[in-house]
């Protein structure tokens, strides 16, 4: 397996699954009282250049419940702040810690880490992709459906980080995916194509939500407007009208569809306050999630997955 893990598309199906199936013995394990402590001694730094709620948190709480130690620092206090190479940054923090979770603006930060650490890079979220999230996502339909590959999974509004990384979790796992999006926010062009050529699924984009949710057993929606795009935001809330989930277009949804949204969610934006709060709903399980899955990562790449 990859000694860092920057995006989905960098792993097997088997790889991926691993992790989620490690996710729901700690699950369970913590349901039962269980606690650890396989990563005691060893310490994490979380690199944050972006606002963050539950990937800091379940990251943090994962990390001590496996009996670790965690290192916060935002970036803008840091020297990178001040223009500090991240190749100098990435090779002085190999030296003190074990593993660096990075929340950052472009794909080319975590990659640059990763090239000069001697430690596990992992993405907590770039603005082309979620890896992390969707795992955790992944793990909640399987909880609730049973199984990926039999599931179709909706994507509903702006094609950004996640929706590039529910395309490759679809084109690892061959589970059919369909988007709508408004023109000009469509995913990622490589990424799409790429995923395509696997040739394992069918990926869709259609710009008509009503077509993309149409049967869905997966309905996926995030922010119009994500980190780093706030000057986007009144522009973005005109032209994403008609993509707002709302209890009519859920409806075209199969009957025992479940709706995922990463959060924070925007209500009366994305999603209305029925849907989020309705009963088809599994945001604050999947929210929850993210902790087990991340316990499964650290656990991986400090016990077994460590490039020196
Ligand atoms: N879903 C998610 O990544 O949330 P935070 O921004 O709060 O970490
Ligand atoms: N697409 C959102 C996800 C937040 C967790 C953003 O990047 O802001």
């Amino acid at each position: 397996m990859n000694s860092h893990l920057l995006s989905l598309a960098d792993f097997s199906q088997k790889d991926l699954q691993s992790f989620i199936d490690r996710a729901r013995v700690l699950k369970a394990e913590r349901s039962q009282g269980i606690r650890h402590q396989q990563l005691s001694g060893r310490t994490i730094c979380l690199l944050f250049e972006k606002p963050s709620t539950r990937t800091r948190v379940s990251f943090e709480a994962a990390m001590y419940g496996l009996g670790g130690q965690v290192i916060f620092m935002s970036a803008k206090e840091s020297q990178l702040g001040r223009g500090e190479p991240l190749k100098d940054t990435a090779r002085v923090l190999s030296r003190y810690v074990d593993a660096i979770v990075v929340r950052t603006f472009g794909q080319e930060v975590v990659e640059e880490l990763a090239r000069y650490s001697t430690v596990p890079v992992i993405n907590a979220l770039t603005d082309l992709h979620h890896p992390c999230q969707v795992l955790s996502d992944l793990m909640t339909v399987l909880e609730c459906k049973g199984t990926l590959e039999q599931t179709r999974t909706a994507w509903i509004g702006d094609g950004n980080n996640m929706a590039n990384s529910w395309i490759e979790a679809a084109s690892v796992f061959g589970f059919p995916l369909t988007l709508a999006c408004p023109a000009g926010f469509e995913p990622d062009a490589a990424i799409l194509a790429k995923a395509r050529s696997r040739g394992s699924s069918p990926i869709t984009v259609y710009d008509d939500p009503a077509k993309a949710i149409a049967g869905a057993d997966v309905v996926n929606v995030d922010v119009w407007a994500s980190m780093g795009q706030e000057a986007e935001q009144e522009e973005r809330q005109k032209v994403f009208q008609g993509f707002q989930l709302d209890e009519a277009l859920l409806a075209q949804a199969a009957k025992d569809a479940i709706v995922l949204h990463c959060l924070p969610a925007h209500r009366g934006e994305e999603i209305t306050d029925e849907v989020l709060e309705g009963r088809q709903s599994v945001v604050f399980d999947q929210a929850e999630n993210k902790m087990h899955i991340h316990a499964a990562i650290l656990e991986h790449f400090m016990l077994t997955g460590r490039s020196c």
